[in-house]
């Protein structure tokens, strides 16, 4: 496995196993067959609703806490409650501390909700804190008016969508970039009919899937692709043994379309539609 190194000096893996939609034994089963594979991080949320299967996979796999990097993200609806988000985070995860703490998106009472993490990092509930969904500005806000600066910033990453922008301000501020959707969700399927793409997979004998996950990380973007079948599972993570030349990065940047699905967190749309889950 390749590491990064968050600026407080925590290790975590740059490939790591997603969760968003995954549900009751499918989730649960996902896991498991994740940690089987040889993923160590699994990318769980409050807002999933699946905390409680991440953790029935994990002990249904048998491996130790301590291997183990758990990455779950605060709903801006508990922004006032942050502590207590966490404290039941812990007990779905069926764990005494996370790994790594988001607040998931730039809305609701963010400053109130970071406070309260930064506490819990200090008492050390939490081994790392972070943002995701936040756009250059506003992860300059939070990361100027507050004690600790975020760890690391989850944002929508993928061929397609490749966040340059954002990662020279990460890079600038010290914060580690960790992409989500490195499949753009499978729904942009074009994506797996890129021509570019189909090309290295014959050259590397790989799959689109692969090359495209591959990409992520030698952006050095932390990524971590979901799937609910233990073969795609499998395969997404058979992704460590080769990497792509920097002249294939180059063409691969020329396809950047740099809009994620998920929508801009500043557009007034994307906030409408969020207020809605
Ligand atoms: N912070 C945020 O706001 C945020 C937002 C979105 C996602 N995330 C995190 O990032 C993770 C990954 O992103 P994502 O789930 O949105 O999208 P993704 O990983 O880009 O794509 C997942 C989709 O691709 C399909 N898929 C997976 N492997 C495949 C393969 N080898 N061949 C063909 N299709 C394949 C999956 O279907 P099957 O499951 O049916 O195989 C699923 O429909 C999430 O699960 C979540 O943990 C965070």
């Amino acid at each position: 496995m390749e590491f990064i190194t968050l600026y407080n000096g925590v290790k975590m893996p740059i490939l790591g196993f997603g969760t968003y939609k995954a549900k009751g034994d499918d989730c649960a089963n996902a896991v498991k067959w994740a940690l089987e594979a040889g993923y160590r991080m699994i990318d769980t949320a409050e807002m999933y609703q699946n905390e409680k299967e991440v953790a029935k996979g994990i002990k249904a796999a048998g491996v130790k806490r301590e291997d183990l990097f758990i990455v779950t993200k605060v709903s801006f609806k508990s922004y006032e409650n942050a502590r207590e988000a966490v404290m039941n985070s812990l007990k779905n995860l069926e764990t005494d501390y996370l790994d790594l703490v988001l607040l998931h998106w730039p809305i609701a009472n963010y400053y109130k909700a970071w406070r309260e993490l930064e506490k819990l990092y200090k008492e050390g509930v939490i081994r790392a804190i972070g943002v995701s969904n936040f756009d250059p500005d506003r992860l300059i806000d939070v990361l100027s008016f507050n004690e600790i600066k975020p760890m690391i910033n989850q944002i929508e990453t993928h061929l397609y969508c490749q966040r340059k922008v954002d990662h020279e301000y990460e890079d600038k501020y010290g914060v580690a970039h960790m992409g989500y959707s490195p499949l753009g969700q499978g729904k942009v399927n074009e994506v797996f009919d890129e021509p570019l793409v189909i090309e290295l997979a014959k050259k590397y004998n790989k799959t689109v899937q692969q090359i495209l996950i591959r990409f992520s990380i030698d952006l050095g973007v932390v990524t971590i692709p979901k799937s609910v079948h233990k073969e795609r599972i499998e395969a997404n993570f058979d992704v460590l043994d080769f990497s792509l030349t920097k002249e294939e990065m180059e063409k691969l940047g020329e396809l950047d379309r740099a809009y994620p699905n998920t929508g801009r967190a500043e557009d007034p749309k994307r906030i409408e539609y969020s207020l809605t889950w």
